[in-house]
């Protein structure tokens, strides 16, 4: 069993990060969903009495079992049969898995040469997905974004944010939004919502864009926080996209009501989104795909701020799909970070669902160590959602949420053979999921 934290609510800064706590011969209980005690060979965390009681069971011809049950001894008892290694569901902390239909005609654009930006540019990109999204009724886009759902949480994923900004009217806003809404209330994982209605310029507004951004603020954001439709406001800052002037007025408007931000920084150049987001204690900047030095500065320096820093997110699948360069992950891990990455599950940039494909991405092309880029997408993309003290690792208080690999040496091994579903079996909440 890896990803074991002796205290709920941790994430790892620098050198930190390559650490990774496990027992073998492992048990875990579990009550209302949430991890009671844990332990195995090496002693035990949570609850002491519950510790003494597992410490005879365990079967030691097996390298792991896993005993669930409620406080009222014997209630329910699973036995993972040994064999398995255990780690706690991924966090994906930046996905945009509410979308109408892929994007293959720009797909093949692209493979003969076209570039993202000029695609976008000639409004394909995100505004064609938001003609597409305005277009269709509710109820498919909510069938089509849980099935992607369920492929994800198969592939280990837990705990999700999800974006709107593929609507860009005020009802196609709210109509992603109470698609995500509804995903939580069917979905036993961990969900946030995003409203990132600063994503793309709709062509009406692009020779008067501050008028956009009027309707953002005055108009989108009071109803999406009526509504109680978001946990967090998002902007696409960047080159073609939201100027720092733009994105700092949607920040200010969404943080007077209670929305923490967390945005869209340098994917195309060095645009002044990272300091932006330090400016208003962002809770992460994502992309980064453009860092230099000052930035990993202003980052470093937002670590000491009372808000508790800005975490840097990379997100590989978008370099990879794109051809980008990659986020410096090990400079932004070997200044003291915590890195982040995430999948950036989208039609248009990264149609990749599974974080450990990210993981392998991570790997082999930012060069962190298997442990290092485990740390990026379970504890410290929980932190990018300030939900450490819910998700990302294995800890008595946390939820339930882990999946079984039949894989050795899951650690190392999940990243070198990539492309395969490493997952067994996953548990949310404690309850296998189908
Ligand atoms: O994170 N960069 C902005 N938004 C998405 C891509 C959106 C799209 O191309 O549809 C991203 O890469
Ligand atoms: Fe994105």
């Amino acid at each position: 069993m890896w990803g074991v934290a002796a205290t709920n609510g941790v994430y790892s800064c620098g050198s930190e990060m390559a650490q990774v706590e496990g027992f073998s011969d492992a048990w875990m209980a579990v009550e209302g969903g949430r991890i009671l005690a844990l332990g195995g060979d090496e002693g035990s965390y949570g609850d002491a009495e519950m510790g003494s009681r597992f410490s005879g069971l365990k079967a030691s011809d097996r390298n792991e079992i896993l005993v669930s049950l409620s406080k009222e001894w014997g209630a329910e008892l699973v036995d993972l049969g040994g064999g398995v290694e255990v780690l706690p569901g991924l966090v994906d902390s930046h996905t945009h898995i509410v979308f109408a239909a892929p994007r293959h005609e720009e797909f093949e654009m692209r493979i003969k040469g076209e570039s993202y930006e000029a695609i976008a540019a000639a409004g394909g990109g995100i505004l064609n997905s938001a003609r597409k999204l305005q277009a269709m009724d509710e109820d498919l886009l909510y069938e089509q974004a849980a099935q992607r759902l369920r492929v994800m949480i198969l592939h280990g994923t837990t705990a999700v944010e999800i974006k709107s900004g593929y609507g860009l009217t005020v009802d196609a806003e709210l109509k992603m939004l109470r698609v995500i809404k509804r995903l939580k209330s069917t979905f036993d994982i961990l969900i946030k919502a995003t409203f990132l209605g600063a994503h793309g310029i709709p062509m009406e507004y692009k020779s008067d864009p501050d008028s956009y951004v009027d309707l953002v603020v005055d108009e989108m954001l009071p109803k999406v926080v009526a509504e109680g439709l978001a946990d967090h406001i998002d902007v696409f800052c960047d080159r073609g996209f939201f100027t720092v002037e733009q994105t700092d007025r949607i920040l200010k408007a969404a943080s007077a009501v209670g929305l923490p931000s967390k945005i869209h920084a340098n994917e195309l150049g060095l645009t002044g989104g990272v300091q932006v987001a330090v400016a208003n204690g962002s809770w992460s900047a994502d992309h980064l795909e453009h860092c230099s030095g000052v930035e990993i500065d202003l980052l470093k320096g937002s670590m000491d701020e009372v808000y508790g820093g800005t975490v840097p997110v990379g997100l590989p699948g978008t370099s990879y799909f794109v051809g980008i360069p990659y986020a410096p992950g090990r400079a932004l891990i070997d200044a003291g970070l915590p890195f982040a990455m995430a999948t950036d599950f989208n039609p248009g940039s990264s149609p990749i669902a599974s974080l450990q494909i990210v993981w392998a991405l991570g790997c082999t092309q930012m060069k962190l160590l298997p442990a290092e880029a485990f740390c990026a997408i379970s504890r410290n993309a929980a932190r990018a959602l300030r939900s450490e003290n819910e998700v990302g690792t294995l800890a008595a208080g946390q939820r339930a949420n882990f999946f079984t690999t039949k894989t050795p040496n899951a650690i190392q091994a999940i990243p070198y053979f990539m492309g395969q579903n490493h997952c067994h079996q996953v548990f949310v909440n404690g309850s296998l999921f189908l």
